[in-house]
């Protein structure tokens, strides 16, 4: 018997590998159902193959068989499958198990073919592998993360992203308790960018580990984005999320829209290094810092959370920033002000990043402002390791996909194998 299995490991094939799988179930049930369910299967592969050769579905296969490769003894195989199907949706004929197991041996053969193809074209241009990378002991398949508060928890945004091609999902802020945040409005546009006072809303991390972990573990690397108001919050918060299922904290402590949001310890070198070295010390897991813009010398608390144990340091969060309606002569945010975020932010958060990298030895995750993969490349360039998309999620879902295919060709046309080679190496 075939197995059909090995589909569901590749999420670019999500879109027919479970009917395929399911029509391989029937089998031992019905060979009716087996070959209806077949039939259903093909016509998906079918469509996903139509796609990957930018052609529109047709009942037509011999468009195919002229401009796609498919050979003629292939064409005759998914013919079979389909007449065969034809007749069991439509005129109820019944089907011996000779039949079904030809149909599923027919399906088999055109999918492993789109997969051959595939790893072939991958191997061809080299694409599996020069994005690939590793940070802190975890591996990722493209050094593009997810920026936390900007991508939920990931899951809302799988129709649009192949979540296991990121480096990664900051999930959004956890806290101990469940918060509501702020009241009033709390998103506002600027030019080239948002003022944002969301306030930390969260379920807590009693909810987060029993209903949301569950549900999202295996799906990405997970990194969890926490918040607290003293020393021992984070602590806690470290401990209790050192479980299986996610690959490492990031310690928010520079979200400047709540009071207690982790600003008075990101601004402070003796406070950031205290909250830092509490954390190591009840978690395995790596602990990554973010850091705050909202300071005179970054590099002064990049360099305190290096020396208390930070394995990585994520930069920048919002910068603060404010807007007044003059109709009311009101603040528009109903928190007064707000963390400002997007392309405006893009040469504060570079200059930054390049300022930190050249002063302290562990990584860098860059963010603020990215849109496309121009915009990453300065960051590597800059000297971070990894980059995390912010606010360009929320006009462009899809836009850690695209970064990722443009910032290979980018590599390839640099004559460059590896990321690797870009990181830090700014003519400056
Ligand atoms: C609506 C919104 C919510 C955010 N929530 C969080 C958060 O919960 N924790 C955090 O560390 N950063 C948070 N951030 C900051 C982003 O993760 C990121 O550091 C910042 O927006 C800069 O990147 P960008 O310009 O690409 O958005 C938030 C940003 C936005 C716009």
């Amino acid at each position: 018997m075939n197995n059909f299995a090995f589909l569901a490991q590749n999420p670019d094939y999500r879109s027919f590998s479970k009917d395929c799988i399911d029509a391989e179930i029937a089998f031992k049930n019905s060979y009716d159902s087996c070959v209806k369910l077949t039939r259903t299967a093909l016509d998906a592969a079918i469509k996903y193959f139509y796609a990957k050769n930018n052609r529109a579905f047709s009942d037509n296969l011999f468009d195919l068989i002229e401009n796609a490769g498919l050979n003629r003894s292939l064409s005759d195989k998914l013919h079979f499958c389909r007449r065969l199907g034809n007749d069991a949706i439509h005129n109820k004929k019944e089907f011996s198990a000779e039949d079904a197991q030809q149909c599923l041996k027919n399906l088999f053969d055109f999918v492993n073919f789109i997969d051959n193809r595939q790893i072939a074209f991958k191997n061809l241009i080299g694409m599996e592998n020069i994005l690939q990378t590793e940070l802190c002991g975890i591996k990722l398949n493209t050094p593009i993360f997810a920026a936390s508060g900007t991508f939920g928890f990931g899951e809302e945004f799988a129709d649009f992203v192949d979540l296991k091609r990121l480096g990664g999902v900051m999930v959004k802020c956890i806290t101990l308790k469940p918060r509501r945040g702020n009241d009033g409005v709390r998103i506002t546009e600027t030019p080239s960018g948002m003022l944002n006072c969301i306030g930390l809303e969260n379920p807590g991390v009693d909810a987060f580990l029993t209903k949301i972990l569950p549900r999202i573990k295996d799906k990405m690397n997970i990194i969890v984005n926490i918040s607290g108001s003293s020393v021992e919050d984070y602590a806690k918060l470290a401990k209790m999320l050192d479980v299986d299922g996610i690959s490492a904290i990031e310690l928010n402590i520079s979200c400047p829209n709540v009071k207690d949001g982790g600003i008075i310890f990101g601004t402070d070198e003796k406070q950031a290094s205290k909250v830092t070295f509490a954390a190591k010390n009840a978690t395995k897991k790596p602990v990554i810092v973010k850091l705050s813009p909202n300071v005179t010398d970054i590099t002064r608390i990049a360099r305190a959370v290096e020396s208390s144990g930070a394995d990585c340091i994520s930069m920048i969060n919002t910068l603060m920033g404010m807007e007044i309606n003059i109709q009311t002569w009101r603040p528009t945010l109903g928190n007064i002000t707000g963390g400002l975020s997007g392309g405006a932010i893009k040469p504060v958060a570079l200059r930054m990043v390049y300022q930190t990298a050249k002063k302290i030895k562990i990584p860098i995750i860059g963010m603020g402002g990215i849109r496309s993969a121009s915009d990453a490349a300065e960051f590597f360039l800059a000297g971070a390791s990894a980059v995390a998309i912010g606010t360009a999620n929320f006009s462009e879902p899809s836009i850690t996909m695209k970064i990722a295919d443009d910032l290979e060709k980018y590599l390839k046309s640099c004559g460059l194998n590896s990321i690797k080679d870009l990181i830090g190496k700014v003519k400056a």
